[in-house]
């Protein structure tokens, strides 16, 4: 079982996309996904009704998502750990200990050639936000499975 986790700062908006995203392209009797948020604003909540909105929108139920904090057990838990941005990415990696835990961590986009490397935070944005961010992370997981597989 290959465990991925995908991490976003509020864990509402775009790493519940990443993760039901993924989800729905994979066995799911062979990865298994999760997401959190490096920052524990918004903990037990579920995702951004924008998100719910856009992922409904393309046949993807992410309603029963929970908002949940990342922690240092998740260096254990999971094998591919995937940051939405460079300031998600850097705030993981303080919390690594070891090469081992350092070496799972990477930037979503980095699967991709779209000339962005970041997902950009749609929170304070409008609808239109969450589509290309959307487009994003699903391109990205494309990708991601072709490398799984
Ligand atoms: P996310 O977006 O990191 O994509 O879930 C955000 C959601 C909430 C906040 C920041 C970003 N917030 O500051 O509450």
């Amino acid at each position: 079982m290959t465990k991925i986790l995908m991490v976003c700062l509020g864990n509402i908006c775009r790493s519940p996309l990443a993760e039901g995203i993924l989800k729905s392209k994979v066995d799911r009797s062979r990865v298994f996904v999760d997401s959190a948020g490096t920052g524990g604003y918004h903990v037990g909540e579920p995702p951004d009704i924008r998100s719910i909105e856009v992922a409904m929108s393309r046949g993807i139920d992410i309603t029963g998502q929970r908002c949940r904090k990342f922690s240092k057990v998740d260096f254990r838990d999971f094998d591919l750990i995937f940051a939405m941005d460079r300031n998600n990415y850097h705030d993981i990696l303080k919390q690594a200990e070891t090469e081992e835990e350092r070496k799972k961590v990477h930037l979503l986009l980095d699967l991709i050639d779209i000339g962005v490397q970041e997902v950009p935070d749609p929170y304070y944005g409008g609808k239109r936000g969450f589509e290309d961010v959307y487009g994003m992370i699903d391109q990205a997981c494309t990708a991601l499975i072709a490398q799984l597989y």
